[in-house]
């Protein structure tokens, strides 16, 4: 069944290879999922060697525990890890079909990515962005081709999670939507499309919950009765287990994201930012002590 808001799926073009833009935690989660379900060479480019290693090395690792668990056979486990490769230039996007960028959250250096890999590739490549909060349509302002941009959030840990939010711009058009559809498809997660608004729909959801768990532990709540606060909804992490794996600094852009757009229906968590800018954010605490972890 065609998922509500998806244009017909015989516009979308065929996906022979893809890039991804950094190397970190998403990207090179990413990088293994295409490389997996498409079967297609994946190229991962990021700042310097060091990270490119990280992100390739990841992958590396995952493939052979898909091995140790009978998920891959041999043959497969070696194909994959010579289909995920990593480069110092976005030079190596050239003949791909589809690019996806998972680099920081922030607006003008997903700006600078897009104009960097415009630059290199075809007309016909789909430009895709993993954010989860900042407006689609801004970030194609300034693209040559805006109608080529989409949004395509995956949720952590991406092997997993079965969504994926597909956003459309205001520029975005149906083939780039359709090939976006067809790949989600392909890479066997469930896609909805959501409009082109802070944060989108799932992260305004765990916003919510997040937000008012981190205020109640502001609050005096003690920590250990808000960690099991959420139990009786049967999610399978903890609040402060679910931060950590999101990342503070990601949840903190998300919830500042939502708090600039609705003031009043979003807090922001001075204890939460207090945190991130102490550079080692471990486990939340009330009183702002970092675990050392
Ligand atoms: N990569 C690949 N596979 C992973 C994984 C990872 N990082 N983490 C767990 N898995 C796999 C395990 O290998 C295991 O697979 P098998 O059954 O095939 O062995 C399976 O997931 C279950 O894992 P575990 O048994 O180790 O642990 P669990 O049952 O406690 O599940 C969890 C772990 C999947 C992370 C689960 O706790 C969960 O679903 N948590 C909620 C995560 C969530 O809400 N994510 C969304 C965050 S929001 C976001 O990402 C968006 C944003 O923009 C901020």
């Amino acid at each position: 069944k065609r998922p509500a808001g998806a244009p017909d799926p015989a516009l979308a073009r065929k996906v022979g290879k893809v890039g991804v833009v950094g190397a970190g935690l998403m990207a090179s989660q990413m990088a293994l999922l295409f490389a997996r379900r498409l079967e297609v060479p994946v190229v991962l480019t990021d700042l310097d060697q060091a990270r490119l290693d990280k992100g390739v090395g990841y992958v590396h690792a995952e493939v052979d525990k898909l091995l140790a668990k009978g998920r891959a056979s041999q043959d497969q486990a070696n194909r994959l890890k010579a289909l995920v490769s990593g480069s110092l230039t976005k030079d190596a996007f050239a003949d791909a079909d589809f690019v996806i960028e998972a680099v920081f959250e922030d607006l003008a250096v997903k700006k600078q990515v897009f104009r960097e890999v415009e630059a290199v590739v075809s007309a016909e490549c789909v430009l895709a962005t993993n954010t989860s909060s900042l407006s689609l349509t801004e970030m194609g302002a300034e693209l040559a081709h805006p109608e080529r941009l989409v949004g395509f959030h995956f949720f952590n840990p991406v092997a997993v999670m079965p969504l994926l939010e597909i956003v459309k711009g205001a520029a975005t058009d149906d083939v780039t939507l359709a090939t976006a559809f067809a790949t989600g498809r392909s890479l066997r997660k469930s896609s909805v499309l959501v409009k082109d608004a802070p944060a989108f729909v799932v992260n305004r959801l765990l916003t919510c919950f997040m937000g008012e768990v981190v205020a109640a532990v502001d609050e005096g709540t003690p920590l250990e009765v808000a960690e099991h606060a959420l139990d009786g909804l049967g999610l399978p992490m903890t609040p402060f287990a679910l931060l950590q794996l999101v990342g503070p600094a990601v949840g903190l852009h998300v919830a500042e994201t939502l708090h600039a757009a609705f003031p009043d229906r979003f807090g922001a968590s001075g204890n939460l930012a207090k945190l991130v800018a102490a550079g080692k954010p471990g486990v939340y605490r009330p009183d702002f002590s970092l675990d050392p972890d």
